[in-house]
């Protein structure tokens, strides 16, 4: 734990979030938000904090040591009689790669070192200079004081990421190949893939992401994403793909970028969301880009950018399930 002095002289306390603090946190979330894009003219729809929440929850399970929250202490004399979460920042150590999910300050503490003083000390130690391993993180395009504050640390923007959206229609694109199949995996039991399965994931993701994460699998498919391999019919894994009935689109990494658009076609195909799809692409992956396109899809808003220290990842074959986690 740790202290500072904060805009109003009251000090400001960093700390790990009790757990009835999250859904604080996800209101630091909307607030900050809504504050910056309706100063870009794009307030947000009214709050729907539950898939926040689930992420929250599991990002304090896998990483406690990375969340952290910046509380103005409560006062039992003071009508403010419990901790207030003014901000929250918390981080994603898989294997080499820390991955920067979330920092949002509330709009009026904001400005003041909250944020970097949140961020300092989720990153990794400082002791060996350079860094040990990759940092890397999402911002938003139009934001200009979190891509300052990150690559003050040498996180640069390197590249954009589209929102793509929309009803999309598969039989735009082209067919699975002859010889190559899909197999739906982890429907039984969502915490845990047969072991085959299990490995040739690890191996795919090591391959194209850097880095293996088998419990952020595990949460996608607790959440709703189903997971389909796709294989030669000699068994040999070419990649993985997910989407789900509520619209979200992806991961998507593949070992041969020609099987892109089929693939993507066949999780169209395979599962029909109820509403609109959404799908983040990187803009290295241009056949992804092409394939939902011109399957129907439209860019919504401003590009996000993901920023690193060092390249990691073959983005040309990824699309990332979110921009929270990759
Ligand atoms: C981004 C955010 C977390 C930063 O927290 P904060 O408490 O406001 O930030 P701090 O006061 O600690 O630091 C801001 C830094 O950005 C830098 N910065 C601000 N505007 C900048 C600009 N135009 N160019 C370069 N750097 C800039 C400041 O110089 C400051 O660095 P310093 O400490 O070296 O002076 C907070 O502003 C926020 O929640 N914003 C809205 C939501 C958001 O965009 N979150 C990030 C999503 S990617």
């Amino acid at each position: 734990m740790s202290l500072a002095r904060g805009q109003d002289n009251v000090a400001v306390t960093y700390r790990p979030p009790r757990h009835a603090e999250l859904a604080d946190c996800a209101l630091v979330w909307y607030s900050a938000v809504d504050d910056y894009m309706a100063r870009l003219n794009r307030p947000l729809p009214s709050p729907y904090l539950d898939p926040l929440l689930t992420m929250l929850e599991h990002l304090l399970a896998t990483d406690p040591e990375r969340f952290l929250v910046a509380v103005r202490s409560g006062d039992a004399a003071s009508a403010r009689s419990r901790d207030q979460v003014i901000g929250f920042g918390i981080a994603a150590q898989r294997e080499h790669v820390w991955y920067l999910s979330q920092l949002y300050v509330l709009p009026h503490e904001q400005g003041h070192g909250i944020g970097r003083a949140l961020l300092t000390q989720i990153l990794p130690s400082e002791a060996a200079d350079p860094r040990p391993g990759v940092l890397a993180m999402c911002t938003d395009s139009a934001q200009p004081v979190s891509n300052g504050l990150y690559a003050r640390y040498g996180i640069v923007p390197r590249m954009p990421v589209f929102n793509l959206v929309g009803s999309p229609n598969p039989s735009a694109l082209s067919r699975l190949p002859a010889g190559i199949e899909a197999v739906a995996f982890g429907r039984s039991d969502p915490s845990a893939a047969a072991p085959a399965i299990a490995a040739a994931i690890d191996a795919i993701d090591r391959a194209v992401l850097g880095y293996a994460h088998p419990v952020d699998h595990a949460h996608l498919r607790a959440t709703g994403r189903t997971g389909f391999i796709y294989r030669f019919d000699d068994d040999e894994p070419v990649g993985y793909g997910y989407s789900s009935e509520v619209g979200r689109f992806g991961p998507v990494a593949l070992l041969d970028e020609t099987l892109t658009a089929p693939v993507l076609g066949h999780l169209m195909n395979a599962i029909r969301p109820r509403g609109a799809t959404s799908a983040w692409v990187p803009g290295a992956n241009d056949r992804a880009m092409v394939a939902l396109l011109r399957a129907g899809l439209r860019i919504e808003g401003f590009p996000a950018l993901l920023c690193w220290t060092r390249p990691f990842a073959a983005f040309e074959r990824y699309v990332p399930a979110s921009l929270s986690l990759l």
